[in-house]
């Protein structure tokens, strides 16, 4: 055999197989060493483990303990070897390579210790392999038949374990204590990958065990990542869906479909049904590592209340007809038409989601400002990120993150502000967590104790600023004035990389006395020494990246912080390298992508603006129409003009306003005076009830296309099974719809045909028209797995880290950003402000979510209300209080708890009975509308009925669901 050189800088000479497992991590040293394995020389990185360096090399090492997504243990004793000159026989996942070493693997003593060592785990085992769900896919079996175990000495009389009860509590996978070999793969996975801690090897030799800190693991710290599951390589922790279905037959990559990591997942499958999500090894986002959601929580795509057949009707009080395809499109077409001649073309328009996927997005802003003939779309990421579009498109240039999640293994500060990692975007929090645990130094701005502030283990945040709600904008200012004043700037960046004009207005203004901690601290709640010091050591700790979510932008200031961000992190030269940048975090898996298509009113794909002659000119060329130069209606103002009466048809594309966005009661009035309401979704949501044209979507397992992340990820989303939409259930069945071509059949229902016979076909188009995706397709993301944008003819692979030689825009340029205290402040009236966020388990709206075990951790939404204002209101754990802010009431559990400040009250948003935006305003953001849904002023009080809007919706809710032929009783509300 010929000698093998592996390097990690020519990855090209031996490529790793991502489905091979080397048993250790691999080492990323330049320096290299050879050793000779089995008499064939093998050249390797220094620091990588002789079982690594054999698996190279194409030589297999038994092992039990060792898997490469753990660093080594060195406990089962199957990998053993013998080493020239060296006494014993060392592990070889403990024991690194050495330079002129002869390994040998393979030895008459060696098999015999090994087959030593499985013969006392085998006679401690059951021996059910036969009917074990792991058949087939159990690495202890796989051992047994390695090293050539046929016969074991050992009867089961003595002393075993193997009548130890299973734990089912998990709805999502079992453990059985009996087939466990104490290996503590799962131990070091729940600490080293998650960064849980959630589980311990109890007691010491035989009697050691697997322990959930002495609890079911539905009770412990557990939070379901799967990771230990993912990790056991026997039966032990296993997932119910393959005790259930069966070993998987085979497998498809695609992305998850929640939240903006873009985790990559292998879908395994038996013919049509999804048997195991499994986290892909080769995924750029999360490595193999995956949350609860991805992982366990996809059995919403075949959920009960899947609405699989088109339905229409005339007035939202008549029952739903459920109708053929071509009746329902053609019927939608004719109410467009109608609707137009009456009221003029801009009397509808469309709204798109940041759960579509890219080509679905582009096709819908296509139809809109193409057929319909406006601008009038809009997207569901203008209630979130919209200010990150604005305030980093203005201050560098681009409107996108600047880095990759792996870029936070180099940070040596790490600030979050405004987002919470953990439970918003699991995966990414578990790096970050390592990084942490590392000792990176952590600064948390938030108004409210995350996770990351005292309660992960082994992480405390430096200075945890809990800031005022409404205050963001008066700690950038305190924070950069310290910079500025302190001498803290880096200035040959600033000179060198920046508008030096934009940065001495800048400077002075934040130099001012008026924007110093001490003279902010009223407004912020904080003391001004931690404000300094924390901005002392965010400029001079090292590589300082911030990291922000919607606590940063659902503001009425929310543009303005984010220009503060991107100020910061120019001044202090914090950006262009890894381990910097500025990190918006996105919260829904497809909100970077869905405004790169183009889903605003002022954008065409590719953020260039509807008033540029030469952008529109591309696109009128490639469309063959005449297109609007005029910005269209945002949502606000679609709604608005609906109450009004003059805006009367809207096509929403898997997106759910009557829940999502702010002041509940306005949208449903809004969409009661609608003419033609058409919904696309996979249920019967909130929208729906006030639909009269239902498109049945398909799920994210049932297309093709491709979701872009928070770190501009393009990722493909593929086919699994077929579209469940033509599953008619009058019996008829027709051919399922992927979404893309639902909006291309509508399209050509009026009179516009899209000539797509693929989703690929969509991006071809996306990259022929956006500099941006130029280099962008689906032959080259199979290839590579995934892509960064920009992505063309400088960057053929990609571009992890954004703005390295200079800023998109050139020069980077500083914005004074003046603040200005919301106008919704607390009074007498409404003394508490309420914030919101969200919670691991659940996602969004609920709709998928809700559907699927993960309601056993967050059943219903509850308001978190500080133990001073809960005492002072007679409130007790779990009492229903009333929520009355100036726009509505609504009444939920109480959860008392230090985690809010006294005077801050917090609730989620996952359930529409909790009518979280019954009570939130239309305030919004100066820039972009981006609602304030961070700040309402609110009195809470005890109560013992629901509000009178949870009544009437309850009425209304069930009145909808029978029309459609549910069962109110049993459909998840
Ligand atoms: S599922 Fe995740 S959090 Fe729970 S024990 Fe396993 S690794 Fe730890
Ligand atoms: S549960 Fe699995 S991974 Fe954990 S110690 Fe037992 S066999 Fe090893
Ligand atoms: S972290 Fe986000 S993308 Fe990854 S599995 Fe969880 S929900 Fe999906
Ligand atoms: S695999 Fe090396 S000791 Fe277990």
């Amino acid at each position: 055999m010929d000698d093998i050189k592996y390097t990690p800088s020519q990855p090209s000479v031996l490529k790793y197989d991502a489905n091979k497992d080397y048993g250790t991590p691999k080492s990323d040293s330049d320096v290299m060493v050879t050793l000779n394995i089995d008499g064939v020389d093998v050249t390797v990185p220094e620091g990588t483990s002789i079982m690594h360096a054999a698996q190279l090399g194409g030589v297999t090492v038994p092992k039990l303990c060792a898997t490469d997504s753990l660093e080594a243990f060195g406990s089962c004793r199957l990998c053993l070897v013998e080493i020239e000159g060296r006494r014993g026989y060392p592990a070889s996942c403990t024991t690194p390579v050495a330079s002129g070493i002869k390994v040998k693997t393979q030895t008459p003593k060696l098999a015999d210790v090994r087959r030593g060592v499985m013969e006392l785990y085998i006679s401690d085992h059951p021996l059910d392999c036969l009917t074990c769900a792991a058949n087939g896919d159990c690495e202890l079996q796989d051992m047994a038949g390695a090293v050539g175990l046929r016969e074991v000495r050992y009867g089961y009389e003595g002393e075993n374990h193997l009548g130890q009860a299973k734990d089912e509590s998990n709805p999502y996978f079992t453990f059985d204590a009996s087939k466990c070999i104490v290996c503590s793969r799962c131990v070091r996975a729940c600490e080293e990958t998650q960064g849980t801690f959630a589980l311990t090897i109890q007691g010491r030799g035989f009697d050691s065990k697997v322990s959930a800190g002495n609890q079911d693991f539905l009770d412990s710290e557990c939070v379901s990542c799967g990771a230990c599951v993912q990790a056991c390589p026997t039966a032990t922790l296993m997932e119910k869906t393959v005790i259930a279905a069966g070993t998987p037959e085979h497998s498809v990559t695609t992305t998850c479909a929640y939240c903006g990591v873009g985790c990559s997942f292998d879908a395994e499958m038996k013919g049509e049904e999804v048997v195991r999500m499994t986290p892909t090894k080769e995924g750029g986002a999360n490595h193999g590592h995956s949350c609860v959601k991805g992982r366990f929580a996809w059995g919403y795509a075949t959920h009960a209340d899947r609405i699989t057949t088109p339905m229409i009707r005339k007035s939202i009080h008549d029952p739903w007809q459920k109708v053929s395809w071509d009746e329902a499109i053609n019927y939608a077409a004719s109410e467009i038409q109608r609707i137009q001649a009456q009221y003029g073309k801009d009397a509808v328009g469309g709204i798109t989601s940041s759960r579509c996927t890219n080509e679905e997005v582009y096709v819908t802003q296509k139809l809109i400002r193409a057929v319909f003939g406006s601008n009038n779309v809009d997207t569901c990421a203008r209630v979130c990120h919209s200010p990150t579009g604005y305030g980093l498109k203005q201050t560098l240039g681009e409107s996108a993150g600047t880095q990759t999640f792996d870029s936070v293994m180099k940070s040596d500060v790490i600030f979050v502000m405004g987002a919470n990692p953990t439970d918003g975007h699991p995966v990414f929090g578990s790096l970050m967590k390592r990084r942490l645990r590392e000792g990176a130094k952590l600064i948390v701005a938030d108004p409210r104790a995350i996770d990351l502030v005292e309660n992960s283990p082994h992480i405390r945040a430096d200075y945890h600023l809990n800031l005022r709600p409404g205050s963001n904008v008066a700690l950038i200012s305190a924070l950069a004035h310290v910079v500025v004043t302190e001498g803290l700037v880096k200035e040959d960046f600033v000179k060198e990389r920046c508008e030096w004009d934009s940065f001495v207005a800048w400077r002075d203004f934040v130099a001012k006395q008026e924007n110093s901690p001490e003279a902010l601290a009223k407004d912020l709640g904080l003391d001004p020494q931690k404000v300094r010091e924390a901005a002392r050591l965010f400029a001079t700790g090292g590589n300082a990246a911030i990291y922000y979510g919607l606590g940063v932008t659902e503001h009425s200031q929310g543009s303005t912080t984010v220009m503060g961000i991107a100020n910061l992190a120019m001044a202090t030269g914090n950006i262009g390298r890894e381990g910097v940048g500025v990190n918006p975090l996105r919260g829904q898996n497809n909100v970077q992508g869905s405004c790169d298509m183009g889903s605003m009113p002022h954008e065409f794909p590719g953020y260039r603006h509807v008033s540029d002659n030469d952008t529109r000119a591309l696109f009128e060329a490639a469309w063959g129409v005449t297109l609007s130069a005029d910005p269209g209606l945002r949502i606000p103002n679609m709604l608005d003009l609906a109450a009004e009466g003059s805006f009367k048809a809207v096509y929403c594309v898997g997106e759910d306003i009557a829940q999502s966005d702010p002041d509940t009661q306005h949208v449903t009035h809004a969409l009661e005076n609608m003419e033609c309401v058409i919904v696309q979704d996979l249920f019967l949501n909130e929208t729906a009830k006030f639909a009269h044209v239902f498109f049945p979507g398909a799920s994210f397992l049932e297309k093709n296309g491709t979701f872009t992340n928070a770190e501009r990820r393009i990722s493909p989303v593929r086919k699994v099974m077929t579209p469940k939409n033509g599953l008619r259930d009058d019996g008829k069945h027709e051919a399922g719809l992927e979404d893309w071509e639902i909006t291309a059949r509508f399209s050509e229902a009026l009179g516009y045909p899209m000539h797509y016979s693929h989703a690929s076909d969509i991006m071809d188009e996306i990259a022929a028209l956006t500099p941006t995706f130029k280099g962008v397709s689906f032959k080259k993301l199979d290839e590579l797995g995934s892509i960064q944008w920009p992505c063309n003819d400088e960057a053929p692979e990609g571009t992890p880290t954004m703005h390295v030689e200079e800023f998109v825009r050139g020069k980077g340029k500083f914005f004074i950003t003046q603040y200005v205290p919301t106008t919704e402040r607390v009074n007498g009236k409404f003394p508490l402000i309420l914030t919101t966020g969200r919670i691991l388990s659940q996602y969004n709206v609920g709709a998928q979510t809700r559907r699927t075990d993960n309601v056993v951790w967050h059943p219903e939404d509850k308001i978190e209300i500080h133990p001073h204002d809960a005492e002072d209101r007679g409130i007790l754990e779990g009492d229903w209080v009333g929520v009355t802010s100036r726009a509505g009431q609504t009444v939920l559990r109480a959860k008392i708890t230090e985690r809010v400040q006294p005077g801050v009250v917090y609730t989620t948003f996952h359930h529409p009975e909790s009518g979280a935006n019954v009570i939130t305003t239309d305030n919004s953001d100066w820039a972009t509308n981006c609602p304030e849904y961070k700040v309402t002023a609110v009195q809470v009080t005890k109560v013992n009925q629901l509000s009178e809007w949870q009544k009437d919706y309850r009425t209304f809710s069930d009145t909808q669901i029978e029309l459609s032929g549910m069962d109110p009783q049993t459909v998840v509300s």
